[in-house]
């Protein structure tokens, strides 16, 4: 046969046997027969290199390390799930999809009839969110969910994930279309068996353990060389859409589809056909998370019909037709070995537990924030106190209670100290607030805190420079601020205990890459009470300039959407204090030079836009980039609070529903006039 033909032969088999056998869990072949065909195909494209493409079963493991990953856009973004976490709140989030509904002009009746498919309830995985994209049923990107908006690009590590196919064509059930481009997001994640297996080998290799099959997850996709990825057991499951033309029109449907196209779904999705039959799920999920084969922290309950979520829309960062439906946190038992005062970067001084370590829904716990004195007042907290603590997903352990009948009588209350332990400054509590906190603007404590704040990986992501690193930073005298960081020689890296030549260069490196980040990251980095990632982006994108940050006043700062009194009066009185403009006047001096982001002109100021179809002068994301410039805003779904529509070429359903609902469309020229 023609080598070529022989080699087309073999991929789709490759393709198909691994389909079987990671996807379906019913191998056709031994594990010998599948190796031979492996083997056959490498030989041929060894002497046939050009026939070697990046789809080819040879090439999962093929990439090469990367210096860094790049960037990978969502469109539309990844939103993230509002919360409920009782049987109460999730009748009222169905409240609230009922009431979302049934507004004038509303689909209420439509979903009332769309009944018994009214939700899709399914098992929250707990690992990492991941969208892939094939072209012609052919994978190209791989990327990591990011902040959202953009992502990692991580594709050669994606190809090492065994169950993601490469190629539709050779998975797929026959007879079912390969759509010429899909969009599919998912959660990558490590099997609980899997798991333990993984940390085994690294017990005995010496290596350090994972704390969960989560954070395995999560750094084994985040590894630079892929053939490292290649050894961990990583599986994805699909659970949403990415962008979607055409295809079914429930999310049900959407998931079998996904099935008959061979990629891989989790288990135990079921539709529900009212909230009852949601709650009837969640406590058998409950019930029996223990026995199923992965990680999960609760349920994702989902409207079924795509019309009726698309009507329904999103708020914030989150949709209005789903919620993450929680179990309770896991609790377990311990003793409190001691307490100790942690100080935070804005000097708050918080009691923490130091625990007899204890395993606590998979994660070690040794510490446990008892919040304030109120709480330990409140609880009756002791030192020597057998507790019980808690874990809720990613929060900070807590301690619920103390068993009192386990006291022996050697126990010994806390009281907070009046000055901070760390500086010895006396402590002050604002009116109203419990949490008291040190004033001393020069206390280490703080300083540490501030530091690797700063260099955080959503901050100024600057690479090395965790809590160990800011710690002897500051008790050596190198640093007093954030600033300092920049003038740190290479000689004095190399002089830090433990440090070697080469993370010398990398924190060099990493440094000198910060220089060009963005103002909200940079405003974020600056630690202002307050100031979280998403009030940091709004700022900046109404100032543009950190200088004009720095002059704002509580009063004009207020005119910004989403920017309350006590947040714009935090952010002056930060930047009035002599001390900070004087980080920031250094930081800059040193080579910074935040990004500007474009200013927030007012043209289009509180108008809503929409857009749909291609448009031939600028992509989507500029579009959207030109409309938020001018202080617009651009929503995903059409409905009556739209002000425009701006329709390109093969325009679908969105401007069919403007047109019904009245709103204004704009053509492409419409649209460049209005930008002018
Ligand atoms: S749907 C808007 N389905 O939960 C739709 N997410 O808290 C959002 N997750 O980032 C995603 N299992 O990482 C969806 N069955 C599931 C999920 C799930 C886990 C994660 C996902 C997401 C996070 C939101």
């Amino acid at each position: 046969m023609d080598y070529r033909k022989r080699a087309e032969k073999l991929k789709r088999d490759l393709e198909h046997h691994n389909h079987r056998y990671y996807v379906l869990d019913d191998p056709e072949i031994s594990d010998a027969e599948y190796d031979r065909l492996m083997r056959e195909l490498q030989e041929i494209e060894a002497v046939h290199p050009e026939i070697r493409t990046p789809e080819s079963p040879t090439q999962r493991v093929g990439g090469k390390p990367a210096d860094e990953f790049g960037k990978a856009p969502h469109d539309p973004p990844m939103l993230s799930l509002g919360n409920c976490f009782s049987e109460g709140e999730f009748i009222e989030f169905d409240g609230r999809v009922k009431k979302g509904l049934s507004g004038a002009g509303g689909q209420g009746d439509l979903f009332a009839s769309a009944a018994p498919n009214t939700y899709v309830a399914e098992p929250k995985l707990d690992g990492l969110a991941v969208e892939i994209i094939y072209e012609n049923g052919v994978l190209v990107i791989g990327s990591t969910r990011g902040d959202g908006t953009t992502g990692e690009d991580v594709t050669a590590n994606i190809r090492t994930v065994r169950n993601i196919p490469l190629n539709l064509a050779a998975v797929a059930k026959k007879g079912v279309k390969i759509p010429g481009r899909l969009a599919v997001r998912g959660e990558v994640v490590i099997l609980k068996k899997d798991f333990e297996r993984l940390n085994e080998t690294r017990a005995a290799e010496g290596e350090p353990l994972f704390a969960n099959p989560r954070n395995a997850a999560a750094g084994s996709l985040r590894q630079l060389d892929p053939a490292v990825t290649a050894k961990r057991p990583l599986k994805m499951f699909c659970y949403a859409p990415g962008r979607l033309e055409g295809g079914p029109a429930t999310h049900f449907e959407f998931l079998e589809w996904l099935k008959s196209l061979g990629l891989p779904v989790g288990e135990y999705n079921r539709r529900c056909r009212d909230a009852a039959a949601v709650i009837a799920y969640y406590r058998e999920m409950l019930d029996r998370r223990h026995l199923l084969r992965f990680d999960v922290d609760g349920t994702v309950v989902k409207v079924d019909s795509f019309a009726l979520q698309r009507e329904l829309g999103a708020v914030a960062r989150a949709p209005r037709w789903a919620t993450a439906f929680k179990f309770p946190p896991v609790q377990e038992t311990t003793r409190v070995l001691d307490i100790v005062v942690q100080v935070g970067r804005t000097g708050a001084m918080t009691p923490v537990a130091v625990l007899e370590p204890v395993r606590v829904g998979g994660v070690e716990v040794s510490r446990a924030t008892l919040h304030n004195q109120d709480e330990i007042d409140r609880k009756d907290v002791r030192v020597g106190d057998t507790v019980v603590i808690q874990r809720a997903g990613d929060v900070i352990p807590e301690v619920v209670k103390p068993i009192v009948e386990k006291r022996a009588g050697r126990e010994r209350k806390f009281r907070m100290p009046d000055s901070c332990p760390e500086c010895g400054a006396t402590a002050e509590r604002t009116e109203g607030e419990v949490v008291l906190r040190c004033p001393n603007p020069s206390c280490p404590a703080k300083l540490v805190e501030a530091i690797r704040h700063f260099a955080s990986r959503r901050a100024m992501d600057i690479e090395g420079i965790g809590e160990k690193l800011a710690e002897q930073l500051v008790k050596k005298g190198l640093v007093r601020s954030a600033a300092d960081l920049y003038g740190i020689s290479r000689e004095t890296w190399e002089g830090l205990d433990r440090f070697a030549e080469k993370s010398a260069s990398n924190i060099a490196l990493a440094l000198e890459k910060s220089k060009g980040t963005t103002l909200k990251r940079f405003l974020f980095a600056l630690g202002v009470r307050h100031v979280g990632e998403h009030i940091a982006g709004l700022v900046a994108r109404y100032y543009g300039d950190i200088r004009a940050i720095m002059d704002a006043t509580t009063a004009d700062m207020q005119k910004i959407h989403g920017i309350g009194p006590e947040v714009a009066a935090e952010v002056e009185a930060h930047f009035k204090n002599a001390r900070n403009r004087a980080v920031v006047e250094k930081l800059l001096a040193a080579g910074l030079s935040p990004e500007v982001e474009a200013r927030a002109g007012t043209t289009l100021a509180g108008k809503t836009f929409v857009l749909t179809g291609a448009l031939a002068s600028m992509t989507r994301d500029h579009a959207k980039d030109e409309i938020e410039k001018r202080g617009g805003r651009v929503a995903s779904a059409v409905s009556r609070k739209t002000d425009f529509v701006v329709a390109g070429s093969d325009a679908g359903s969105k401007l069919d529903k403007a047109q019904a609902l009245g709103v204004k469309v704009l053509s492409e020229q419409d649209f460049a006039e209005m930008l002018k």
